[in-house]
């Protein structure tokens, strides 16, 4: 058994240490660009890691990886986080124009996802709506899950069950509320997210900001159905709301405003989508009228 040279073994551990330094660069870059998204870079900035301290080679590296024709900004890619939003919710609009549940569950916690770094408003409206969608879930994948596949059989199987609600009436147990219940909230919740990203998306530099904007939303979609008492906890998170260009970099990092603005407002035009069908199917149930 020979004994390497040094300078073979040298030339060895180059060969084999140098893609694996810049793969792991690599990875270290996509993992801090992930959880400065995810952390909501601005309010802790200590985390951040700037652009620019990214080394060259490995900027090229990155360059070459994406396909130099396409425009979409990664939040659109296959990985961005508008994008993992939307594809679940397209996902739920079925062809026979019903919901799919599963489907529409999954993009709420996508939807979470990605408000939760939007500060307190969001944690405060999405606490509440993730507890409803892990309540659907459960009875999605529970012993009934014949009856959950779709909004239009849930409805009619807790009818056929007797287990709606009357109009009006809310129940006495919030935990015991019918799935029917559940989902007219998150439909109330998917309203307000929805008028709230489209107004950020569009809103023009010299008119009300992103916070007023939403706040506005608010009271169109959820104050009507809130009490007093939360009415009064929004409008003091809501003082202290993002401004839109600390919005828009965190839906689409890295993007130009323009860019930025186009692909919050397509990600808005999908919650419309299922907002409007949803909507649709409640009414012909008669179940807005649900307290
Ligand atoms: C949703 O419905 C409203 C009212 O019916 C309509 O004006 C709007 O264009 C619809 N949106 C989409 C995305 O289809």
């Amino acid at each position: 058994m020979g004994v390497a040279l040094p300078s073979q073994v040298r030339r060895r551990w180059f060969r084999h240490t140098i893609p694996l330094v810049i793969l792991m660069l690599l990875l270290f870059y996509l993992c801090a660009r992930s959880l400065r998204t995810l952390s909501g870079c601005g309010s802790e900035a200590q985390y951040c890691i700037p652009e620019g301290l990214l080394p060259l080679q490995i900027q090229q590296q990155l360059g070459t990886l994406q396909a130099p024709e396409r425009e979409e900004p990664q939040c659109l890619g296959p990985q961005g986080m508008l994008s993992r939003m939307m594809r679940p919710f397209r996902a739920s609009l079925n062809p026979e124009g019903d919901v799919e549940l599963s489907r529409y569950l999954a993009g709420w916690r996508e939807l979470i996802r990605f408000l939760t770094p939007f500060g307190s408003i969001f944690v405060f409206a999405t606490r509440e709506a993730f507890a409803k969608v892990t309540d659907l879930e459960v009875r999605v994948h529970g012993p009934d899950a014949a009856h959950y596949t779709s909004l239009s059989g849930m409805v009619a199987w807790e009818q056929r069950a007797g287990m709606l609600e009357r109009p009006g009436i809310a129940p006495q147990d919030s935990a015991k509320s019918s799935g029917s219940r559940t989902m007219l909230l998150l439909h109330r919740a998917l309203r307000w997210s929805q008028l709230c990203l489209h107004r950020v998306a569009t809103g023009s530099l010299g008119g009300p900001d992103a916070g007023e904007q939403c706040n506005d939303a608010y009271n169109t979609a959820l104050a009507p159905h809130h009490p007093w008492l939360v009415r009064q906890a929004a409008r003091l998170a809501f003082l202290s709301f993002p401004a839109r260009g600390r919005l828009l970099e965190l839906a689409c990092p890295g993007a130009r405003e323009a860019e930025a603005r186009a692909s919050l407002a397509r990600a808005a035009g999908t919650l419309e989508d299922v907002y409007n069908r949803t909507q649709v199917l409640l009414a012909e149930r008669g179940l807005l009228q649900l307290a």
